[in-house]
């Protein structure tokens, strides 16, 4: 009896032992597996770092992060400064989408950086705008239940899902639901208002009513449920780092879809893609900020917006503004009444104000939909006060299941404020030459017609400088 108990005894440890040093082995495989393959891709993808990546190309691409307030950018700069005609076909609409159309200047997508792949690489200049993740991730969840909450005017699902099924087909724009990530987060987030409004209507009064916004288990689903999701880790937490890297669920190479579930697998690979990503950053044309918003879209109309301006009156193909063919959503707001005048007069300050005055519309515009959506699924109201109630601890979650942007945010901010000293240096350097060269005695060497065009052209750097000073101070 004894012998019996004993050797089933030794036989249960033996198995355990054997089954575990399986386990231990085969994990150990699999994380040597995709170490090599996380590694293999980050060698293919290093770039070399650019000598002349502050010079634009002949092509822009704006890598739109979702929710960093690129949409300004898209609208109150670049569609200023390309007509629609120069937009290569179908920006933000992989589906659609185009490179093939000669002079096509500009491309601002939600897509990842393996759209590159069809690029032309050489001549592609590339921008994009990161912002403070755990203000990305809030803002994400916001825009996935606005955006659904639009839907809750029909009586059902059924008949929701039909009714933006038949828009889309008649109105052959590329609405929010066409765009990733919004195609898979919006109908998420729909079925799930659709059915905490049955279930209320099921229990009448019989639920208790929190009055923490962001944790109203009978309107919407509560964030700490949203970024717990599987959804949520395949297209949002360090979304910004995957976009840079080429490796979202969005991703046009197919390798990207291995790698991107090894580094999800094993936190450790994360540094492989990180460091992909930012050298990915260095070598942009420009990085922006969502938080520093007013230095960065002065740094984009100093660094890009000259570029532009130059670029076509030098090239003699200035735009012009016929047929806003396609406009990426049928919002209330279009960006097609600024593409009014020519070109070849607008100036940086000109630019700066226009861009101004662009914004605060967009913005209204934006409240307004926002308001009006929101309204739909109070008590619930995603404002500044109502994301003070949230929990330490969800914070604290959204940060480490975010870790990658968050370094990568921190690494942006220092290519931002070197870039922004540099620029305000060489504007002060600029303005101390012309004082300087005034009286200079070195200018009588020079041609007459050359030093009228140096003089013009910081005249004008200058007073658009101080106009800008100005605008800020008001
Ligand atoms: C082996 O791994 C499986 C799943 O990964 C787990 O369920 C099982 O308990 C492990 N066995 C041992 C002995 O560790
Ligand atoms: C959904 O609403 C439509 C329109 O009111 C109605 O015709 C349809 O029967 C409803 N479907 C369900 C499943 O309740
Ligand atoms: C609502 O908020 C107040 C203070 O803001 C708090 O005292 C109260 O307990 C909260 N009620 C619920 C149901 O959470
Ligand atoms: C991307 O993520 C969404 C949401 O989880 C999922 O439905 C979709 O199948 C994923 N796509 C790929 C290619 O993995
Ligand atoms: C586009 O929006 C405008 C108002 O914002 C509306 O009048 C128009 O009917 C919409 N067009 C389509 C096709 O939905
Ligand atoms: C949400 O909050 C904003 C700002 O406090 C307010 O203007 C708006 O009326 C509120 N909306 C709802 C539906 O309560």
């Amino acid at each position: 009896m004894d012998s019996i108990l004993g050797w089933s005894l030794f036989l249960v440890i033996v198995v355990g032992l054997v089954s575990s040093m399986v386990n231990a082995s085969t994990a150990k495989d699999d994380f040597k597996f995709c170490e090599s393959v996380v590694k293999k891709w980050a060698s293919f993808s290093v770039d070399e770092v650019k000598e002349d990546k502050h010079t634009l190309q002949d092509l822009l691409f704006f890598l739109h992060i979702p929710r960093t307030g690129g949409r300004t950018y898209y609208h109150c700069f670049l569609k200023r400064l390309y007509s629609s005609k120069l937009e290569c076909p179908r920006s933000y609409d992989k589906l659609r989408f185009d490179t093939r159309k000669p002079d096509c200047r500009l491309l601002a997508t939600h897509d990842d950086y393996s759209v590159m792949s069809k690029l032309p690489k050489e001549k592609t200049s590339m921008m994009t705008v990161l912002r403070n993740p755990v203000d990305r991730v809030f803002s994400t969840y916001e825009f996935s239940i606005e955006v659904a909450a639009r839907f809750l005017v029909h009586p059902n699902l059924t008949s929701a899902s039909q009714f933006s099924g038949r828009l889309r087909k008649k109105t052959n724009a590329v609405s929010t639901l066409d765009i990733w990530p919004w195609k898979y987060l919006v109908p998420w987030m729909r079925e799930d208002l659709f059915a905490r409004r049955d279930a209320r209507l099921r229990n009448a009064q019989n639920y208790i009513q929190s009055n923490d916004s962001y944790d109203m288990d009978s309107i919407a689903m509560p964030l700490h449920q949203y970024i717990n999701n599987p959804i949520a880790t395949d297209i949002i937490h360090n979304g910004a780092t995957f976009q840079v890297a080429g490796l979202t669920n969005n991703s046009y190479i197919a390798e990207s879809h291995e790698v991107r579930h090894c580094v999800l697998k094993y936190d450790d690979l994360g540094k492989y893609v990180l460091d992909v990503a930012k050298k990915r950053l260095d070598n942009m044309l420009y990085v922006g900020l969502t938080e520093d918003h007013k230095e960065s879209a002065s740094l984009f109309a100093d660094v890009v917006g000259t570029q532009i301006i130059f670029q076509f009156a030098s090239s003699n193909s200035s735009p012009d503004n016929s047929a806003n063919e396609g406009s990426e959503q049928n919002s209330s707001f279009s960006g097609s009444e600024l593409e009014n005048d020519p070109l070849q007069k607008l100036t940086v300050g000109e630019l700066m104000e226009a861009y101004e005055d662009c914004i605060t519309k967009l913005r209204k515009a934006q409240a307004r939909r926002r308001a009006s959506s929101l309204m739909k699924i109070s008590p619930a109201n995603f404002t500044k006060e109502a994301r003070l109630k949230v929990p330490e601890s969800v914070h604290h979650q959204i940060i480490s299941l975010n870790k990658l942007d968050v370094e990568l945010y921190r690494y942006a901010q220092d290519i931002f404020t070197r870039r922004h000293n540099h620029v305000m240096y060489e504007s002060e350097r600029q303005k101390n030459i012309l004082i300087n060269s005034l009286d200079s005695p070195s200018l009588r060497n020079v041609s007459g017609p050359t030093v009228l065009v140096l003089f013009i052209l910081l005249a004008i750097l200058f007073i658009s400088a101080r106009r800008r000073t100005s605008k800020v101070k008001v």
